[in-house]
């Protein structure tokens, strides 16, 4: 099976009753553990990369990874561009290759939010490519760009159909109290996401799949091993699994993760450093890190987002 869209998938899942996994991916152990995860329970998934991480891997290397990927697993997979910020980014993505993207214009005026993404979907849908667009602006760091709390924004219902009808989008993340980053609430707060916002979304587009960005559960079992090994997060505190579960069983059908797999690797990593100081093989403290990376990514698969066995 080729590369596909996410069309069909979401359709599926928002059926379905679940969502599909949208982890990000910068290098071949991170696709591999994943992948195998997806492999070992069946689930359709969609790889993406950022613009720091093409920038990072490059194109080419990224592609023919998530290519060997498919062939390995035979699974439905979607090659994603996350945050592509110019009809020129997502240009190149879809011209090599990349069967869904996103263009993000939240952070401009509505109109021209509008604009930016009309042409990328009348760029995208003679190819084939599923475009995701954004309302509302999440809180955090994604590629250079930071927005401050106080500059984020939930989404207002009111304006999704003219959005949706106006670019023909065909998915749309919005702001429903999750951020970007490993430091998503106030420690001494309570978590708690805006499914109020979420219900009035969809009340308003039907059968439309909505998208959360920023929905990493930051496990604090990895917290702790970044603290034990040399590294200080103090009060790093994610998304609760129960709140994201709920969404997937409502029309979110895509629920994009990235700090948690960088915090499994990176935490795996600094213990494995610690506990065998004169091991230099870089094989040696990736394999347990793609391993832990498995593990995580089957537990979101069967637990958060209910996609096993939906491949
Ligand atoms: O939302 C952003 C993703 O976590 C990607 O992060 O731009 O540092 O690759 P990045
Ligand atoms: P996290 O930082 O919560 O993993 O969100 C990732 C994301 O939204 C990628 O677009
Ligand atoms: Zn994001």
């Amino acid at each position: 099976m080729p590369l596909v869209n996410t069309r069909e998938m979401f359709a599926k899942a928002y059926d379905g009753g679940y969502a599909v996994g949208a982890f990000n991916v910068n290098n071949m152990e991170i696709v591999q553990g994943i992948t195998e995860a997806a492999a070992e329970v069946n689930a359709p998934l969609i790889l993406q990369v950022s613009k720091g991480a093409r920038a990072y891997a490059n194109h080419t290397y990224l592609m023919k990874l998530v290519e060997a990927a498919v062939i390995e697993t035979g699974l439905p997979i979607a090659l994603h561009l996350d945050h592509g910020d110019s009809f020129e980014l997502c240009k190149s993505c879809i011209d090599g290759g990349f069967t869904s993207v996103m263009i993000d214009g939240s952070s401009l005026p509505f109109e021209e939010n509008i604009a930016l993404t009309r042409q990328v979907v009348e760029y995208a849908r003679p190819r084939d490519v599923t475009v995701e667009a954004e309302l509302g602006t999440l809180a955090g760091v994604e590629d250079e760009v930071n927005v401050s709390a106080e500059d984020s924004s939930y989404t207002r219902p009111e304006d999704v159909e003219e959005f949706v009808t106006r670019t023909g989008c065909d998915s749309l993340a919005i702001a429903i109290g999750t951020s970007h980053g490993a430091y998503k609430f106030k420690p001494g707060t309570k978590p708690q996401l805006r499914f109020d916002i979420l219900e009035d979304v969809s009340r308003r587009l039907p059968g439309f799949p909505i998208v959360l960005h920023g929905s990493s559960s930051v496990p604090q079992e990895y917290v702790e091993m970044v603290n034990a090994y040399g590294g200080a997060m103090p009060g790093a505190i994610g998304v609760p699994e129960d709140q994201l579960r709920k969404a997937a069983s409502m029309a979110v059908c895509k629920i994009n993760i990235d700090s948690d797999l960088r915090l499994v690797m990176t935490g795996t990593v600094r213990k494995y450093m610690a506990e065998h100081p004169a091991d230099f093989d870089p094989r040696a403290y990736l394999k347990p890190a793609r391993a832990n990376i498995r593990e995580l990514v089957k537990h979101k698969l069967i637990d958060v987002l209910g996609c096993d066995g939906k491949a």
